[in-house]
């Protein structure tokens, strides 16, 4: 199998859970709190190591605590690192709000060093790119560099995936490098200019986004499973359940790295995409981001059983 190279941000994700998000000015108490590792590319590198695959992460860390966390939990799920330590940065942090009642989250991203991603460190791993089978990316890091790594990626024939969050505008040049892109309802949304509040209304969506160049689409849709859409051919999968709902945070980035997996695996579509919904479906069983994911054996257990 080739490589799965993923360029994107680590953060350690402060995640406090709370009946509600207080209101200005406001002091609640909350029924707990976890450290952890976070950041989109990390989770994603993170799901897909555990998941089977060869996997490199490029990104910036600091010299600090928090970047003991990313080298720990990189080293459990065999992901090797492609890291740069910014010396004049620091490894960022993410507050997470995580609603006790649903598991739903919402959250703030200080990015720190990963946010100083230049094209120059896209270029130092020009070599790894162009060697790997699937490269991954996310919109964490500045655009350039991450318009940069899919520009080499595809010129080498490597296929491509960029999750486009959190929501940006994005060129269609930046989006005809793209085989697969993976964004969730509002970032469809922000793309498009269209509204995504149902199956329908998505696959509109994501035909809007084939005509701006993206080979396929893939939107992942929460509780309603993914819609797949390319030129031929039209896929809702729903999700693979494993249990309650606990907490969502990272279920795309378990998704995007499953479904990464399985693509450099060879397995066909409707296949990769029930593996990463498999992926996905035991991440939110539990608390956490990249430390929710799944080892592959969990996955195949739940998609034979
Ligand atoms: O997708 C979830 C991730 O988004 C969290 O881990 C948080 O760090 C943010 O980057
Ligand atoms: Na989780």
């Amino acid at each position: 199998m080739k490589p799965i190279v993923i360029l994107g941000i680590f953060v350690a994700d402060t995640a406090y859970r709370a009946q509600r998000m207080p209101q200005m000015g406001e002091t609640i108490l909350g029924q707990g709190f976890v450290l952890g590792p976070g950041g989109k590319g990390s989770n994603q590198a993170v799901a897909a190591g555990k998941a089977g695959g060869d996997v490199h992460m490029i990104t910036r860390l600091g010299d600090d605590a928090f970047a003991g966390i990313a080298r720990d939990i990189w080293g459990k799920a065999g992901v090797k690192p492609a890291v740069k330590v910014d010396h004049e940065s620091y490894t960022g942090a993410a507050f997470i709000f995580v609603d006790s009642n649903s598991g739903n989250n919402a959250i703030i991203v200080a990015n720190g060093a990963a946010g100083r991603i230049a094209v120059e460190d896209i270029e130092a791993n020009r070599a790894l790119i162009e060697g790997a089978g699937v490269f991954v990316t996310q919109l964490e890091q500045p655009i350039a560099p991450a318009h940069h790594g899919l520009a080499i990626a595809r010129a080498a024939g490597v296929t491509t995936i960029l999750n486009p969050a959190p929501a940006a505008e994005l060129s269609d040049a930046m989006l005809a490098l793209c085989d697969y892109l993976t964004p969730n309802e509002s970032e469809a949304e922000l793309l498009t200019g269209l509204p995504v509040t149902n199956l329908d209304e998505a696959k509109a969506a994501a035909e809007a986004l084939l005509r701006r160049g993206v080979g396929a689409v893939i939107l992942t849709l929460g509780a309603n499973g993914v819609l797949y859409h390319d030129a031929q051919q039209t896929l809702h999968v729903p999700v693979v359940s494993a249990g309650k709902v606990i907490d969502t945070t990272g279920a795309g980035d378990a998704f995007n790295g499953g479904f990464a997996v399985a693509l450099a695996e060879g397995k066909p579509i409707a296949e990769a995409l029930r593996f990463g919904n498999a992926t996905a479906g035991i991440s939110v069983t539990r608390v956490g981001a990249a430390a929710s994911s799944p080892e592959r054996a969990e996955i195949d257990g739940l998609l034979q059983g």
